[in-house]
C-alpha cells in the first residue's frame, strides 16, 4: 500500500517518468513517441493512472531498436502476479482464492492498460463481467433473491480471494445480515429484520444457532418460495398434505399432521390426541407460521408471541410446564393440554 501511495505522489508530483526510466534516458521524450504508435492501449475512458507516462515502469528496453522484427526489444519487469504486486496488495493468498485468480494471470480480466470498463476490467467483457462466465439460472425459478436477479455478485462475493468458502465477502451469517439487519419493503411484501429478530428473542431455531442461513435458503433462487430448498406454504391456510410442509419434513417427523393420535411422533398433544394433527388437517390446514417463527421467538419451542393474522398483529399467549401447556389466542380462549394420561 504504502508504494501505491508514493507512485500516487509521484503521478501528481509529475516528472516521475525521469526517476524510474530504467537506463535514465530521457524517458518524457520516449514516453511521448510511445503515445504516438501505441495511443490505442491508452484510449479507453478508464485509465491506469501508472500507464499515462510510465511505461517504463512495466517494459524495460533490452537495448535493440524498436519497432523492431521479432518481439525481444521489451521484457516485462517481472512476470504476472509479482509485475502487480510491486504497488497492490496480493490477490491470491487467502484460503479460497476465486479459480481464474488462482494462477495470478491478472490479465485474464484486467488490462494494465486502459479501459472502457471501470477497476481496469478488460474491455470486451460486459458491464456485469460474472456473468459473461457464470450463468445462473434465476428467471424461471419460483423465488428469486433480489441482489442475484440485479446482477449486484460483488455485494456478496470478493472477484478475488476470501478467508470464506464461496468466495463471500464475510462470514456467512455476517454476510446475510448485512442487509437483513432492516426492514425491506417490496412492492408486495414486508419482510423483517432478521437481526432483530435473532437478537430480541430467546429461543433461536437450531439450524440457525449452531449453523448457517444457506442450510435453509440457497442464496440465488430457488425453486420453491422464499428462496427455501423445500415446499412452503405462503399462505395462512393450504391443505394439510406432507409435500406441502416438504421443507421442515426435511428436518422433522411428519407424521405430526398424519396421525391423529400418537405418544412419539410430537410432543404437541393432549394425552395421546395430536395437537399438531388437530390444527393442521382438512383443506384449511394452518400453517406453521400461525405458532412457530422459522428463525426466532419470545417462547420455547419457538413460539411466537404476536402473529401476522391477515393485517392484525394477532397475540398468542403461551406457557409450559413439564408435561404440557395452555394457549390463550384470538383464535380461542385459553385452553390447556397435557400428555399425562390418566
Ligand atoms: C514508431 C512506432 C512505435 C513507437 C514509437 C513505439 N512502438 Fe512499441 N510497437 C510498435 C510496433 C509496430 C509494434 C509491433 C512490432 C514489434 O513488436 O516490434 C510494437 C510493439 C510493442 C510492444 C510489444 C512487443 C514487445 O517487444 O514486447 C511493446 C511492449 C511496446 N511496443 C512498447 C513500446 C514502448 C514502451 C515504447 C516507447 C518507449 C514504444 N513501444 C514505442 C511501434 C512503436
Ligand atoms: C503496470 C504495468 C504496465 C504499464 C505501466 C504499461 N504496460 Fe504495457 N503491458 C503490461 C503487461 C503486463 C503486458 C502484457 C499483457 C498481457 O499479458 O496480456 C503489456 C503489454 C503491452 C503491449 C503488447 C500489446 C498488448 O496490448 O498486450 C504493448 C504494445 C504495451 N504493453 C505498451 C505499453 C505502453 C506504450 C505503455 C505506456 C503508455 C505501457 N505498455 C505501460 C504492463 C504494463
Ligand atoms: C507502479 C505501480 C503500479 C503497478 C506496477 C501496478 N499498478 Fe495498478 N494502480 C496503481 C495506482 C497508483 C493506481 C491508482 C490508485 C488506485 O486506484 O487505487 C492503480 C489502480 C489499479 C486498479 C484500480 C483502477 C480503478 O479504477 O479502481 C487496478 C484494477 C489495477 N491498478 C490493476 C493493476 C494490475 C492488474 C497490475 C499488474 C499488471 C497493476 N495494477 C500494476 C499503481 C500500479
Ligand atoms: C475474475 C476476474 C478478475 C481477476 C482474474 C483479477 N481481478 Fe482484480 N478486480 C476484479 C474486479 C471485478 C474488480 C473490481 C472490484 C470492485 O469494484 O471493488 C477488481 C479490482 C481490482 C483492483 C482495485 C480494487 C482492489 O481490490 O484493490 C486491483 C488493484 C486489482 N483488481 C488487482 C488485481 C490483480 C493484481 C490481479 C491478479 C493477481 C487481479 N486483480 C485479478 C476482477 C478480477
Ligand atoms: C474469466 C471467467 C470468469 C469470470 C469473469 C468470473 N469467474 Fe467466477 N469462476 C470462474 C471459474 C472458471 C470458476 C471455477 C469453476 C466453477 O466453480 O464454476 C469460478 C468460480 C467462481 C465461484 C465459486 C467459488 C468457490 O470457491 O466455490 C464463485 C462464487 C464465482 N466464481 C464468482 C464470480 C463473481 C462474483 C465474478 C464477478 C466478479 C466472477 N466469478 C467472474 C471463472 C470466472
Ligand atoms: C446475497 C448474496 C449473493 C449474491 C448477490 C450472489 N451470490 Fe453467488 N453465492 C452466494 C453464497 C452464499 C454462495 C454459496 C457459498 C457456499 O456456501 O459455498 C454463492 C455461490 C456462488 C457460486 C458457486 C456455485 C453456485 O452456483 O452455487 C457461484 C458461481 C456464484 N455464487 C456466482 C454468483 C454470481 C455470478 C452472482 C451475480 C449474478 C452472485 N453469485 C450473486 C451469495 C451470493
Ligand atoms: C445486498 C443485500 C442483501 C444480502 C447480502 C442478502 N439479502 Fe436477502 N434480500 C435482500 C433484498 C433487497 C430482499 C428483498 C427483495 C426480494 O424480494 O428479493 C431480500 C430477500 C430475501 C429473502 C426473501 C425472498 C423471497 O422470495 O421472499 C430471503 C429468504 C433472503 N433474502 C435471504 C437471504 C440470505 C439467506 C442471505 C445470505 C446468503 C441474504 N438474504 C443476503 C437483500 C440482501
Ligand atoms: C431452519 C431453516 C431456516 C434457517 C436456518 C434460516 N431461515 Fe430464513 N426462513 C425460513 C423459513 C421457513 C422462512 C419462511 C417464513 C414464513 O413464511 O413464515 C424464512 C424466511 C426468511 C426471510 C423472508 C422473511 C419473510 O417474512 O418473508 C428472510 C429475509 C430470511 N428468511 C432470512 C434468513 C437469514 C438472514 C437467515 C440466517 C441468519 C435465515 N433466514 C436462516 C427458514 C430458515
Ligand atoms: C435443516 C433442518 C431443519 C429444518 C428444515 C427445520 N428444522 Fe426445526 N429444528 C431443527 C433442529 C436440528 C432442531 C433442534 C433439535 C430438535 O428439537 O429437533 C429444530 C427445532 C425445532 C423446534 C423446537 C423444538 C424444541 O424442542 O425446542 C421447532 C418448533 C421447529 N424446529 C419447527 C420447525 C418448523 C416449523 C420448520 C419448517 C418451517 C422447521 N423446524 C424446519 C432442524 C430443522
Ligand atoms: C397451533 C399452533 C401450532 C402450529 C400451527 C404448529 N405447531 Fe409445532 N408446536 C406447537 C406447540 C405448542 C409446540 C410445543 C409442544 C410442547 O412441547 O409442549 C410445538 C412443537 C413443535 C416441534 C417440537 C417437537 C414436537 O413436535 O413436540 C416441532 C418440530 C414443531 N412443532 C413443528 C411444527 C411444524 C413443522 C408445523 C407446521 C407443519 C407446526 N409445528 C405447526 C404449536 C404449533
Amino acid at each position: 500500500m504504502n508504494n501505491l501511495l508514493l507512485y500516487l505522489f509521484l503521478i501528481i508530483a509529475g516528472g516521475f517518468s525521469f526517476l524510474f526510466s530504467p537506463t535514465g534516458t530521457d524517458n518524457k521524450v520516449n514516453q511521448q513517441e510511445c503515445n504516438d504508435c501505441h495511443s490505442d492501449l491508452m484510449a479507453g475512458e478508464y485509465l491506469h493512472p501508472v500507464a499515462v507516462n510510465g511505461c517504463s515502469l512495466c517494459h524495460a528496453s533490452t537495448g535493440e531498436e524498436h519497432p523492431g522484427t521479432d518481439e525481444s526489444e521489451f521484457k516485462l519487469v517481472a512476470d504476472y502476479p509479482q509485475i502487480c504486486y510491486k504497488c497492490h496488495d496480493d490477490k491470491n493468498s487467502k484460503e479460497h482464492v476465486h479459480y481464474p485468480v488462482q494462477d495470478g494471470y491478472c490479465a485474464s480480466c484486467h488490462s494494465p492498460h486502459s479501459s472502457s470498463n471501470k477497476s481496469l476490467i478488460h474491455s470486451n467483457f460486459s458491464e456485469n463481467m460474472c456473468t459473461d462466465c457464470h450463468y445462473l439460472e434465476i428467471e424461471d425459478k419460483v423465488s428469486d433473491h433480489y441482489p442475484a436477479k440485479n446482477g449486484d455478485c460483488q455485494d456478496c462475493h470478493d472477484p478475488h480471494q476470501s478467508d470464506y468458502r464461496g468466495v463471500i465477502k464475510m462470514e456467512p451469517n455476517k454476510l446475510c445480515l448485512d442487509c437483513h439487519s432492516r426492514a425491506i419493503e417490496t412492492d408486495n411484501r414486508y419482510i423483517p429484520n432478521i437481526k432483530a429478530t435473532l437478537s430480541e428473542n430467546n429461543t433461536i431455531h437450531d439450524p440457525i444457532e449452531s449453523g448457517e442461513c444457506t442450510i435453509c435458503h440457497l442464496p440465488h433462487a430457488a425453486d420453491y418460495p422464499r428462496l427455501l430448498i423445500g415446499e412452503y406454504p405462503t399462505k395462512q391456510y393450504t391443505e394439510a398434505k406432507v409435500d406441502n410442509f416438504e421443507f421442515c419434513f426435511l428436518c422433522h417427523d411428519s407424521e405430526m399432521i398424519t396421525a391423529d393420535s400418537t405418544v412419539y411422533a410430537t410432543n404437541f398433544r393432549n394425552g395421546t390426541q395430536n395437537l399438531h394433527y388437530l390444527h393442521i388437517n382438512g383443506t384449511k390446514g394452518r400453517n406453521c407460521n400461525l405458532c412457530h417463527n422459522a428463525h426466532g421467538a419470545p417462547n420455547k419451542y419457538i413460539i411466537e408471541a404476536t402473529v401476522k393474522y391477515g393485517n392484525w398483529d394477532m397475540p398468542v399467549e403461551a406457557d409450559f410446564t413439564e408435561n404440557g401447556g395452555s394457549c390463550a389466542t384470538g383464535c380461542h380462549k385459553k385452553l390447556e393440554y397435557s400428555r399425562v394420561t390418566e
